[in-house]
């Protein structure tokens, strides 16, 4: 079964690019950078990766992000990670990137999205793993700082497919960002929402995003399967569902083996995918191996699930079809 998995072509649609930062290289970027990690070591960092709930994972993701300073650093990021999913066999990748974590610290939009870029183009040149960007917005912050960061982005339309919004959602709704997301629609750009698992009023979340934002798929989703109907609104729409197995397990202790199970049971788009896997110390194979051993799938679901994948990637009709 695991040579299975590994041998897979697979599509991710589900990852932030600062939270595939590993820990040798935040040292090495340290160093370079002349910055000082209260860390002793790589393993010293790990030791300290204490996550339980959101906020708690979201406060060591944002320290980590201090070593990121020139665009050397995004594309050394971005190249590594390209690497080692290439390696994994993914051939496809819808990546997130965070510009107001950095914009924050003083480091320029451009520098951050030319840094990506340029790794993405070499990638597929050099490894033939195919890319594309999206820009997420934090949602804990202000839904001005988000219009502002869509304007930035204007000049870099092409190299963009879509928004995103991630981030703290307590008292943070999908509604904030209307008017940010309206524009992005406008500009033909594809739109996607993070709905956390567990997160208060989430249902009024999922709902949300889908009736008013209008998304064309959803982060996460899986509180979706308390609502019949949100269900049968997700099936009618064919929205897909980026589940991040174990990003979850942080959160509710399983890698929500049994709920994915059903999303495919009802006809759900579900994908699997790794979130942040620096942090979570997995990757797309061993959020797909931890995933089968949890939940006993088959090789024949493993395969629904990254049919799933390629079906609602935002790449052009005529190009997915080579996919499936
Ligand atoms: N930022 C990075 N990873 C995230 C996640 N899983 N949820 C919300 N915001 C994030
Ligand atoms: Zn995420």
């Amino acid at each position: 079964m695991q040579a299975f998995i590994e041998g897979m072509p697979k599509a991710e649609l589900h990852v932030h690019i600062e939270g595939t930062l590993e820990p040798e290289l935040s040292f090495a970027l340290a160093e370079k950078n002349g910055i000082e990690l209260p860390f002793d070591s790589p393993e010293a960092l790990i030791a300290a990766y204490d996550f339980h709930d959101l906020p708690s994972f979201l406060t060591i993701y944002y320290a980590g992000m201090s070593v990121l300073i020139d665009e050397s650093d995004f594309y050394k990021l971005t190249w590594d990670y390209l690497e080692k999913a290439a390696s994994q066999n993914v051939v496809y990748t819808e990546i997130f990137f965070d510009p107001q974590g950095h914009t924050s610290r003083g480091v320029a939009f451009e520098t951050v999205i030319t840094g990506i870029r340029k790794a993405q183009v070499d990638a597929e040149q050099k490894l033939g793993i195919r890319s594309q960007l999206i820009m997420c917005f934090l949602r804990d912050m202000s839904a001005e700082s988000a219009m502002e960061h869509l304007q930035m982005a204007k000049p870099y339309l092409g190299w963009l497919v879509g928004v995103g919004l991630d981030s703290d959602e307590y008292n943070n709704p999908p509604v904030k960002f209307k008017d940010v997301f309206a524009l992005a629609k406008q500009w033909g750009l594809k739109l996607t929402m993070h709905c956390d698992v567990n997160q208060k009023n989430t249902l009024d979340h999922i709902r949300q995003v889908i009736e008013v934002i209008g998304v064309d798929r959803i982060d996460h989703g899986v509180n979706s399967l308390e609502s019949d109907e949100l269900c049968e609104l997700i099936v009618e729409k064919q929205l897909g569902l980026t589940v991040c197995p174990v990003s979850n397990r942080f959160v509710v202790q399983s890698l929500t083996a049994n709920e994915i199970r059903t999303m495919l049971d009802k006809g759900m788009l579900a994908t699997i995918n790794s979130d942040d896997p620096a942090y979570f110390r997995a990757y797309m194979n061993e959020n797909l191996i931890e995933l089968q051993q949890e939940g006993d799938f088959s090789q024949s679901e493993l395969k629904t699930l990254m049919a799933n994948a390629f079906k609602v990637t935002w790449l052009p009709e005529e190009d997915k079809a080579a996919y499936l």
